[in-house]
């Protein structure tokens, strides 16, 4: 799968955005080896800091149906920003964590601008299981 046909599956599953509050729709899919695809949205709540981003349902999502790290090709995430999407530090500890250190990341927004990056690259000098 090219990473523009990630970013369009990524555009699917911002369509299930719950955001009535930021009314910041974002969408994420998630590739494994097998070419599943896991998708994830954020989704709020009035009580504000309940809120979920795309990213970490995306993995979460494939975490619940059986995948794990290994499984994990690539991720794209998509939103309405100028520059292609920025994830949230709470979501850059959570893939530091569980998505590969080779795994493709594509930023992305609705313009179709595109970026290319990695944990190590969004996350350096990250906290882990060895700083414990
Ligand atoms: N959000 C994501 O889902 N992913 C990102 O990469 C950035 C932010 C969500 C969280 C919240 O629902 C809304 O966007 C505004 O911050």
């Amino acid at each position: 799968m090219t990473k523009e046909e990630l970013v369009a599956e990524a555009l699917k599953a911002r369509e299930r955005s719950y955001s009535p509050y930021s009314k910041f729709a974002v969408g994420a899919a998630l590739l494994c080896k097998d070419d599943e695809v896991f998708y994830g949205a954020n989704i709020e709540n009035a009580s504000y800091p309940l809120s979920m981003c795309a990213e970490r349902n995306a993995i979460y999502n494939a975490i619940m149906h059986g995948k794990e790290m290994e499984d994990f090709l690539a991720l794209a995430v998509v939103g309405n920003t100028d520059s292609p999407i920025s994830p949230c530090g709470a979501c850059r500890q959570v893939l530091s964590e569980l998505f590969p250190r080779d795994g493709k990341i594509f930023l992305a927004n609705l313009k179709g601008d595109i970026k290319e990056t990695n944990i190590d690259e969004m996350l350096p000098y990250a906290f882990d299981d060895s700083d414990l």
